[in-house]
């Protein structure tokens, strides 16, 4: 085994041991009583920094490993992917102490939603890099991935289903300006008193 090959498994790892603990109390909400899953949530920041440092060791590894030339550009177009994962898991690991939230205030969620995009990108990586040619460790990080993904899609539809009740049970609701008003309301016959 690889350590260059078994940095970048570790880090697919951390990387879905960051994003579970939120899918899953969507979508199985009883999971979230489990003391892994609080450990997974208070530790998610931890997760991201140990998922950035593997993948950096990883990609560092490949670099010296096959020789790759970081001053042509063509080596940046060959492999893309892993240079965009690492360069997104950076930005999320500056990103994500409680300093850099407040500073950045509404574009740090916007920042952090890219983490979305590494579901695609990773095994869009691992599926053109290792080409065929996949190990036991291939296996357990496209199986996680995968996993992950479909979690991850059963969490929106829950989501997207939660907000279409609650706004059908607002506009359901009497709006207050119907109940002051009192045209709307019956006539008091003043001469029955
Ligand atoms: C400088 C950036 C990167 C480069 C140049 C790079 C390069 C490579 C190469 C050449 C392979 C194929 C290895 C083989 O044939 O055995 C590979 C596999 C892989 N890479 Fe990267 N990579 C980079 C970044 C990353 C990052 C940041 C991650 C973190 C998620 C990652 C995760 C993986 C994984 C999981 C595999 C499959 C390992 C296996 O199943 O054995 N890579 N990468």
């Amino acid at each position: 085994m690889e350590l260059s090959n078994f940095l970048g498994c570790l880090a697919v790892m951390a990387y879905t041991a960051t994003l579970l603990p939120s899918i899953l109390r969507i979508v199985f909400p009883r999971i979230q009583r489990y003391r892994t899953v609080i450990w997974l949530m208070r530790h998610r920041r931890l997760m991201g920094l140990f998922a950035f440092s593997a993948g950096l060791g990883h990609g560092l590894l490949m670099i010296m490993q096959r020789n790759l030339n970081l001053l042509r550009l063509e080596t940046y177009f060959d492999y893309i992917s892993g240079f965009l994962i690492l360069l997104i898991l950076a930005i999320l690991s500056v990103t994500s102490p409680d300093w850099a939230r407040r500073k950045l205030k509404s574009s740090w969620k916007k920042i952090h939603q890219l983490t979305y995009l590494l579901m695609l990108l990773i095994p869009g990586h691992i599926l053109y890099t290792m080409s065929g040619d996949w190990s036991y460790m291939t296996h357990i990080e496209l199986w996680s991935m995968g996993s992950v993904i479909v979690l991850f899609l059963r969490r929106k539809h829950i989501e997207r289903r939660r907000s279409s009740i609650a706004k059908h049970l607002n506009a359901s609701l009497p709006s207050p300006s119907l109940k002051t008003d009192k045209s709307n309301q019956p006539k008091v016959n003043n001469s029955d008193a």
